[in-house]
């Protein structure tokens, strides 16, 4: 790497090798575990065919809208002005010095979720090996299973790891040393490239057991009702008792959000690289389609269908409200123990989610490498190794205590997301003002964008979000705050984790103010 690339004094930034490679990388960046882990879940526990309607209308009123707006901040803050991390972005656009402090979102939500998302994307990784080698095979039930992961976390005792933790914690170096790697060979040397070989490889594997849930019809003909067809209506068909429920509309909302990689800053840091007249429009929208056939067609057809056709109805449901992690690492390893090719499948499943995981988890590693690039002046190399230190000690309470998981999800993952887009969406849409920012996402753009959206990003977006963040607030992050319903045990422990997003927090706000500060400086650039 030559220091010329990574130096954002006057030389020209990184850029993507071809538009192909942008395609995929973004493809990676929004494809995730949520596809195939968080989605089904959600739709599940949240009416089947009623969650549709919502989530649809979320992604046609703030996911779409949002993905053209972060692509276009992204283009505007990067091809104009050199910034790929949204506290510089942010105060272009309002031309404001205090404006970059909303930025650090943008930095906080991304880092919070590369944390525990690393940790999970390495037990996709090592249950693939465990696949490979038949580990769990022999494990028949829903609670062994259970076991067989809680040990593997070092948080039950079982012979399957009588080492306790250290496995999961070799798998959890790996993956984050992997991640570092990639993010330290940059843009087209790094990300794009990994995109090249993972997303294909991500398709083919999906597809390939998708066919197998397909074809698997009725396994045990004495349960003519335990079958693919019933799990697909059970997912598909609406309960529309449920559409008054508010519960399920933030449920849709989260998981477009979570899903589309919105609210994290990792789209805008993407886009930044692009040239100033490059078509955003279609690209933006190509990016969400191939997220949604990925998430509603692949992700919708693998997990909950199988699981019906293997454990019943009331079961699924069960797995469904228990979360994401019984369905993907209880419930599949058991589904596959009863499959020809069982180990083969297995394999397949968690490589599937290692490259969903893996091409998304890059994505959130390089807003803070481009800030700390351009807006400190340092190579990638020692970007690179900051970010491995930062998340190396930052993921370990992640690894020893069982609550930091949950609450960084929520609030890094989750809450903050939508108060990211709420605000990005004023400054955009109203700061900025409404017709350069129509001007920015049509300018080279390869289709007609609807003059619908020109309104819809003015006033229903931000509509949308104010009633969602309002909701949200209400329903759960009141009772959140207060710990309802958490255990006198694990209270410490949820503290101490908000403890660490509150550091987190103002470490970031201090690295932008030193930023600036540094900029400032005379004979700096501005
Ligand atoms: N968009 C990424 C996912 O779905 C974060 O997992």
């Amino acid at each position: 790497m030559s220091k010329a690339q990574s130096d954002p004094l006057g030389l020209p930034r990184e850029a993507w090798a071809s538009r192909l490679g942008l395609i995929l990388a973004m493809a990676g960046n929004a494809i995730g575990l949520g596809n195939f882990l968080r989605f089904p879940t959600q739709a599940a526990r949240n009416g089947g065919g009623a969650f549709m309607i919502p989530y649809f209308v979320a992604l046609l009123l703030l996911g779409i809208p949002l993905m053209w707006m972060e692509w276009a901040i992204g283009r505007y803050g990067g091809s104009h002005h050199g910034h790929g991390s949204t506290p510089g972005m942010f105060q272009v656009l309002a031309r404001k010095r205090w404006v970059k402090y909303l930025g650090v979102l943008g930095l906080f939500n991304p880092m919070v979720v590369l944390i525990y998302y690393t940790y999970v994307e390495s037990w996709t990784m090592a249950y693939s090996f465990f696949s490979a080698t038949g580990k769990y095979f022999g494990i028949t039930t829903r609670q062994d299973m259970g076991n067989f992961l809680s040990s593997f976390q070092g948080f039950a005792r079982s012979p399957h790891f009588p080492g306790g933790i250290e496995t999961a914690y070799v798998f959890m170096l790996l993956t984050l040393a992997i991640n570092v790697w990639i993010l330290y060979r940059g843009i087209s040397g790094g990300i794009e490239r990994l995109a090249k070989i993972a997303m294909p490889l991500l398709f083919l594997f999906a597809i390939a057991l998708a066919v197998r849930v397909l074809t698997l019809g009725t396994p045990d003909p004495a349960r003519p009702d335990w079958s693919v067809a019933s799990g697909l209506g059970y997912l598909w068909n609406p309960d529309p008792s449920r559409l008054s429920d508010s519960g399920v509309w933030l449920a849709a909302a989260g998981q477009i959000f979570f899903t589309l990689s919105l609210g994290m800053g990792s789209i805008h840091c993407y886009a930044s690289y692009l040239k100033r007249n490059d078509d955003l429009a279609l690209t933006g929208l190509t990016t969400a389609a191939t997220n949604e056939f990925a998430e509603v067609i692949l992700g919708g057809i693998i997990a909950i269908p199988v699981a019906v056709a293997f454990f019943g109805i009331v079961e699924t449901q069960s797995i469904a409200t228990a979360g994401s992690f019984d369905l993907g690492f209880m419930s599949m390893p058991i589904i596959f123990q009863k499959i020809p090719l069982g180990h083969f499948f297995g394999t397949l499943w968690f490589a599937l989610l290692f490259f969903a995981g893996i091409t998304s988890s890059v994505a959130m590693g390089q807003p803070v490498m481009a800030f700390l690039q351009e807006e400190f002046g340092l190579t990638r190399r020692k970007a690179a190794m900051i970010l491995a230190v930062a998340v190396f000690l930052l993921i370990q309470p992640v690894v020893l205590y069982q609550q930091f998981l949950g609450e960084m999800d929520f609030w890094g993952g989750t809450f903050a997301l939508a108060v990211f887009a709420l605000v990005e969406v004023i400054l955009f849409a109203w700061v900025f003002g409404m017709d350069r920012a129509w001007e920015e996402i049509t300018r080279g753009a390869d289709i007609r964008v609807p003059r619908a959206f020109y309104y819809i990003i003015r006033y229903v977006t931000p509509l949308y979000l104010i009633l969602i963040l309002g909701f949200w607030t209400v329903q759960q992050a009141i009772p959140k705050l207060r710990m309802d319903g958490v255990s006198a045990d694990a209270r410490l422990q949820v503290i101490a984790a908000r403890l660490m997003l509150v550091v987190i927090m103002a470490g970031l706000l201090l690295l932008i103010g030193l930023a600036w500060r540094r900029r400032e400086r005379p004979g700096r650039a501005p």
